[in-house]
């Protein structure tokens, strides 16, 4: 009883920020994002009968307290729905740096929910897929579709209609994204202690809710038009919206640095240059610039020359889940 998944992050242009249910990981807006082929985990997961416990190593360490219960709590899930009571043992490797506003926990949770499934012997939808992940963590059941995909809040109070479809195929565009990075040190506020405080405290959350469904409406248009500046200008609008949402909350919090702000500052020069490029930023400090790959070598080089930038990776539009036969994987 043994599978291996791989699933790539994704980056929302527009992003999910608030939850209607906690427990079940129910959103307040629809959210749309690119995935990316170069960030991702592999994770194997094996159900034994032998074992008394579930077991869970990321990058070859074996992992307890706060991320091995997440991990646990989710295989419950599986668990539930298969109806078996295997543990199990997990091996995660994630080529995305954790914590750092990377959403590793995106890519994370995907290969996790694919492999389990698998593992156990549940055959599952695409869209049955993404409604299991969604419980491991909300940004990552988008990562089930390649391309760009949105995650439907739902209606329903069970969360049966809250999961992702896919908007467009990764081959539809040729869109690229540079990643700056700037700290990989853990962050302050996780993203789900940030969106709760937004929710219960912060006078702006109201008008990031009411302002979705026209953004939603605009870069979807983009998408289907490959408008890349149509595209650009909402999702970088868009995160400003959401950030601004924090500076709100009580206590207020801002997850960017002053380098993240000379980011921001550089792309909008880049643009004033006639170079098209539009940031966003997730729960961290770390930018994510939007780009042609026309313009690759120059904002890769303009990005990379600014002080306190660490590192620049580059990447394509990504695919959605694959699963592997080998036994062994890196
Ligand atoms: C800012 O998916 O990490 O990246 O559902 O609590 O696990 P949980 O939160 P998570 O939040 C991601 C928030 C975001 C925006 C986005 O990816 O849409």
């Amino acid at each position: 009883m043994k599978a291996t998944a791989k699933a790539h992050t994704n980056i929302a242009l527009i992003k999910y920020w608030g939850k209607r249910n906690e427990a079940l990981i129910l959103p307040t807006n629809n959210s749309l994002s690119i995935t990316l082929d170069g960030f991702y985990s592999t994770t194997s997961v094996e159900f034994k009968e032998e074992l008394t416990g579930d077991r869970f190593l990321l990058d070859d360490i074996a992992v307890e307290g706060e991320q091995f219960q997440r991990v646990t709590t989710f295989l419950d899930l599986v668990r539930d729905l298969a109806g078996k009571e295997l543990f199990a043992e997990v091996a995660s490797i994630n080529a995305v740096p954790t914590a750092a506003g990377f959403a590793s926990s995106a890519s994370g949770f995907a290969a996790l929910a694919a492999a389990s499934s698998k593992a156990i012997g549940l055959n599952l939808s695409e869209t049955e897929l993404s409604r299991l992940t969604r419980q491991g963590s909300g940004s990552a059941c988008r990562s089930v579709f390649g391309g760009f995909a949105e995650w439907q809040k739902g209606e329903e109070e069970d969360g049966s209609d809250s999961y992702a479809v896919p908007i467009a195929p990764q081959e539809h565009w040729d869109i690229r994204v540079a990643a700056v990075v700037l700290s990989s040190k853990m962050k302050k506020v996780s993203s789900r202690a940030g969106m709760r405080r937004t929710v219960e405290t912060s006078p702006f959350f109201k008008g990031w809710v009411e302002s979705i469904p026209q953004d939603l409406e605009v870069i979807k248009d983009g998408i289907n038009n490959k408008d890349f500046e149509k595209v650009g200008a909402i999702a970088e609008a868009n995160c400003l919206k959401m950030h601004a949402t924090t500076l709100g909350a009580n206590p207020p919090f801002t997850y960017w640095l002053d380098t993240t702000v000379s980011v921001m500052q550089t792309v909008q020069q880049l643009r004033d240059s006639g170079i098209p490029a539009y940031f966003t930023i997730d729960a961290g400090p770390n930018v994510k610039v939007l780009y042609l790959p026309e313009h690759e070598e120059k904002v890769q080089e303009t990005l990379r020359t600014i002080p306190g930038v660490s590192d620049v990776k580059l990447s394509r539009v990504g695919q959605g889940i694959s699963y592997l036969e080998d036994e062994k994987f890196v």
